[in-house]
């Protein structure tokens, strides 16, 4: 029997699993930490605590399952996308990652935008966005010009373990997409887009497609992880691309709704489809010669989180002596509120917003606390307010010309029944799960059999792996009732889009 691993650098933590060639999960580990907000919509994470984990993941599925690391026929890398990491000359770390959902970089977009005129559409297939790489690289010039100086590479979260596990500086084209410096029709790095952004070209590492094998295991990290030397580590792909592919999304009119901490809806494209308003981002798939357009919610689970961080500290201990999920008791607690939560509407907006709405200074909001609502009506407002989000990424994937059949839902919020039914009802389509959700380690593991020979191709490991389950079917009669919250939901934005930007600028 040969076996996979998927290691997936997650933004609260780094999930690894150990499939058989078969797909079945073997073994699997989660190992956290923390997200550093050094200010109001910054996040930063510490790019160690991503190696700990890792390599604590690796150990752990290894004891766990007591196979023999030989039998290990190619690891594949998933993560967070966008965030920058630096490096020097000697390939140390110059400073903290900048992530994902740090909103600092808005005044380096509109530069981008500036210097790069139509050609920033033309090649990168998305306008400049302030959550991309490039940003977060021309704050770090602007703002801290003795880091940037010292930077010889840079490097996305999960190339960033690539390079701890094979000394090998790479990248693969789903996750280069995000960082705004490759030409995404082409499927390269874009010289020209450098040069107009004054940057050196060699700072960027080698690109490959995502089956690729990029580097093998070195002999420092087999000490380190338990791993043999000589594994062969595919290039993996960034954290939608790679649970896609893990959801099956690898044809047309498949679309998934991945809830973690952010909260993405996907579709597969045989071209570049381009949004020209920016509301959603075209991207390379991690299938070669395939792209793919996705709307992003910022704060999914990261809302949920936050809830259940700063309000639930009695159910987490109450939780942890049942011995039960945290969210599983929240959720609970949620469904006993009827729909609209007795009038309470929550927009997701904690870490700004990227779908429908790019803008960074938006923030969350309650919107008709009354006396009557309990924490619970707070819980079942947060529920719904993301899913009306999803909802917004989904009517635009649609209005571009997709034509969904089906929707599968994926990641840590669509384990709850409750909430797939709700995504059913407010979505209109059926909307399915996976009978093994490994969400992007299973994505990542696939790839790597590719790579390693262990499966002729994307689609047909896919099709012997992956296997839906529990359809919920849209209840209409609750849809209908949804309808009425989420019109109001859509123009609260309009309405408070001067303040967010007044408030953003109060020091
Ligand atoms: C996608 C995105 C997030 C992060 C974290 O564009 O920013 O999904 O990858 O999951």
């Amino acid at each position: 029997m040969k076996y996979l691993i998927g290691i997936d650098v997650g933004t609260s933590g780094t999930k690894t699993v150990l499939f058989d060639q078969y797909g079945a999960i073997i073994a699997s580990a989660l190992h956290g930490y923390d997200l550093i907000q050094p200010k109001n919509g910054w996040a930063e994470q510490d790019p160690q605590d991503w190696w700990r984990a890792t390599v604590l993941g690796i150990r752990e599925v290894l004891n766990k399952s007591r196979i023999d690391p030989k039998d290990i026929a190619g690891i594949g890398l998933s993560g967070q996308m966008h965030g920058l990491v630096m490096l020097d000359a000697s390939k140390n770390l110059l400073r903290n990652s900048i992530i994902w959902c740090d909103g600092r970089s808005d005044g380096q977009a509109r530069e981008i935008a500036q210097k790069c005129g139509n050609k920033i559409i033309e090649i990168t297939a998305n306008p400049a966005m302030p959550a991309f790489t490039a940003a977060k690289l021309l704050w770090v010039r602007e703002n801290e010009p003795d880091v940037y100086r010292k930077c010889s590479h840079i490097l996305l979260p999960k190339d960033y373990i690539r390079f701890k596990l094979t000394g090998v500086l790479a990248t693969e084209v789903s996750d280069a997409s995000g960082m705004q410096f490759l030409d995404v029709p082409k499927r390269t790095w874009s010289g020209e887009l450098c040069e107009m952004l004054e940057i050196d070209a060699k700072i960027l590492p080698e690109v490959f497609e995502s089956s690729y094998i990029s580097g093998v295991i070195s002999y420092e990290a087999a000490q380190e992880t338990g791993l043999a030397v000589g594994t062969p580590v595919a290039g993996g792909a960034g954290d939608q691309a790679a649970s896609a592919i893990g959801n099956g999304i690898i044809d047309k009119g498949r679309i998934s709704d991945t809830l973690g901490s952010s909260g993405v809806v996907f579709a597969h494209t045989e071209q570049p489809l381009i949004d020209i308003l920016g509301r959603v981002h075209t991207f390379c798939h991690a299938v070669e010669g395939k792209w793919h357009v996705m709307g992003v919610t910022q704060g999914a689970g990261l809302s949920l989180k936050w809830l259940k961080d700063n309000f639930y500290q009695a159910e987490i201990r109450e939780a942890k002596e049942k011995n039960i999920e945290i969210y599983d008791l929240i959720m609970e607690q949620a469904q006993d509120i009827k729909i609209g939560a007795d009038n309470l509407i929550f927009l997701p907006y904690l870490m700004g917003e990227r779908t429908p709405h790019l803008d960074t200074a938006a923030r969350g909001v309650f919107f008709g606390i009354s006396n009557i609502h309990t924490k619970a009506h707070f819980a079942r407002a947060v529920i719904e307010g993301v899913t009306y989000s999803q909802r917004d990424c989904l009517n635009i994937l649609i209005e571009m010309g997709i034509q969904p059949e089906y929707i599968v839902a994926g990641g840590g919020g669509a384990k709850s029944p409750y909430w797939r039914q709700m995504l059913a009802d407010n979505f209109r389509y059926d909307v399915y799960t996976l009978q093994q959700d490994a969400g992007g380690c299973l994505g990542v593991a696939i790839l790597a059999g590719v790579g390693a020979g262990l499966y002729k191709d994307v689609k047909s490991a896919c099709d012997s792996i992956i296997k839906l389950e529990d359809k919920k079917t849209p209840n209409f009669e609750a849809s209908e009732k949804y309808d009425k919250y989420y019109e109001i939901y859509k123009s609260l934005y309009g309405d408070l889009k001067n303040r967010f930007k007044a408030l953003s600028e109060v020091d």
